[in-house]
């Protein structure tokens, strides 16, 4: 029987994803032992309230609210406490004393990653946080060492379960918004506070990751454009279904050259998005996430599976468990985060993309022409244009014209300042009554 090094392992946290840690790691220590080279020892778990009923069974020994105390002496904490603080201030004792952390919070990353990666590196231990995006897929592994000599175009992430499980029970079941996130609540997707999920903050905080770790270059939070799904529309789900289209929340991180300067740039944006039927983030359903990568040697290549869950979650955790074991038993500093490129980091304004626009207008001769002079003279060329007439709203009607038309019209590659200004001109033209829904259109396809 193989004697095996013991390495001291202080969990912080035991809710829906602790208390599946301490399940695994208990049920399959050896297993983890044999794959680290390294026993696991489970030193402690620290929670806020003793008595909380549990989704594991945790012996009671293990169960302290007293963080500190159990960080010192650690060789590795796993924080899974969420938030900000004081799940900062525990990474940043257990990195000063020289362990390394695995955690899986993206909102704390997002935040303070770099102060917490330059902790790591001052004592040359190691932070790992496969878990913070997309949680059970293999994501951050895959970007920041099998990827690494590659240069990546694009992601596109749906990387919040929640907004993916909402905009798809409106493509799918046709219902509207606010009824699928009670449906998305009732079925436990939602949070009772659903505020950073359907405003995206949640894949903000995912995109500066993804989007730091793509482009070598720290993306901080606040730099990342951000529109949530709740301005989504059925109306708007079924005009994209009928045009061959899917309304997904992307998290996009993508190296854009700047059209002001020629520089070239990094753009972090998460909005909702029109993508092609046939491109593979339209195949995500319900729950799912799926991050689509463009690089530029190995192609296109998609990752996809569980962003969520207490054991899914887990999962990712324990890899990392694994790898920070396995660096224990060989020794030598973490490596350090890679962040030279220093890219720029662009504002909205400087992405070029192609959007579908949705005008009600005046049914009468020249109106066509009025529009498309409107898009050409902001240097927008338009691709496709459907029209269709109908009877108009009555705040719309004006003498006895009852009748309007609706024109979708979709646009080549365009910079997205021309299109705000487009999108102001045709408010203001005296031949649109209303911009109904303008979208950005995302994908090669
Ligand atoms: P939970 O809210 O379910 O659990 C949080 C745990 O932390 C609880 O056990 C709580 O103790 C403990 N805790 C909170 N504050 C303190 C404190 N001050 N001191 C000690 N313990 C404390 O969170 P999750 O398990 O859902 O999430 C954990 C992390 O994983 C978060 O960063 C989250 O973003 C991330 N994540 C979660 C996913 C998921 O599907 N749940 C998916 C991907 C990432 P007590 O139980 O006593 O209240
Ligand atoms: N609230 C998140 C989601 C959980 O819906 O995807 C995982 O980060």
């Amino acid at each position: 029987m193989i004697e095996y090094r013991n390495l001291r392992v202080a969990l912080l946290g035991a809710g829906s994803v602790g208390a599946q840690v301490v399940k695994l790691l208990l049920q399959h220590g050896d297993e983890l032992a044999q794959r680290s080279g390294a026993g696991l020892e489970l030193v402690g778990v620290a929670v806020r309230d003793l008595d909380a009923p549990r989704t594991a069974d945790i012996p009671k020994h293990l169960l302290t609210t007293n963080a500190e105390e159990l960080i010192l002496g650690a060789d590795i904490v796993v924080e899974l406490i969420g938030g900000l603080e004081p799940a900062r201030s525990y990474i940043l004792q257990a990195l000063n004393s020289g362990a390394d952390v695995i955690t899986a919070n993206k909102a704390l990353l997002a935040t303070h990653g770099p102060e917490l990666f330059e902790a790591a590196e001052q004592v040359g231990a190691q932070l790992y946080y496969e878990a913070a995006v997309a949680a059970a897929i293999p994501i951050i592994r895959p970007l920041r060492d099998s990827l690494a000599g590659d240069r990546i175009q694009r992601i596109m992430g749906i990387v919040n379960g929640t907004t993916n499980f909402i905009l798809d029970r409106m493509d799918t079941a046709g219902e509207s918004l606010e009824h699928a996130l009670a449906t998305a609540t009732e079925l436990g997707y939602a949070e009772a506070d659903p505020t950073a999920d359907i405003e995206g903050y949640d894949a903000a905080q995912k995109a500066a990751i993804l989007a730091s770790l793509a482009f070598h270059t720290t993306v901080p939070i606040d730099k990342v454009y951000r529109e949530g799904i709740t301005a989504v529309t059925l109306d708007q789900v079924e005009a994209a279904k009928k045009a061959g289209y899917v309304v997904k929340l992307l998290a996009i991180a993508e190296r854009v050259t700047d059209p002001a300067t020629g520089v070239e740039g990094v753009s972090a944006r998460v909005y909702p998005a029109l993508i092609a039927r046939t491109h593979p983030l339209a195949t995500v359903h319900g729950g799912k996430n799926a991050v689509f990568i463009e690089a530029e040697a190995a192609g296109d290549l998609m990752f996809y599976g569980a962003g969520a869950g207490g054991v899914e979650t887990a999962s990712a955790v324990l890899g990392d468990l694994v790898s920070a074991a396995r660096r224990h038993v060989i020794g030598g500093p973490g490596v350090a985060e890679s962040n030279n490129a220093n890219l720029p980091i662009l504002p909205i304004d400087r992405v070029i993309t192609r959007y579908q626009i949705t005008l009600s207008v005046v049914d009468q001769p020249g109106v066509l022409a009025a529009v498309a002079t409107l898009f050409s003279e902001h240097d927008v060329s338009i691709e496709t244009v459907q029209q269709s007439v109908a009877p108009l709203a009555p705040a719309e009607r004006a003498g006895d014209t009852e009748l309007g038309a609706t024109l979708v019209i979709g646009t080549h590659q365009a910079a997205e300042a021309d299109l705000s200004a487009t999108v102001l001109a045709l408010a203001a033209s005296a031949v649109v009554h209303s911009v109904t829904s303008v979208l950005r259109v995302e994908g090669n396809e």
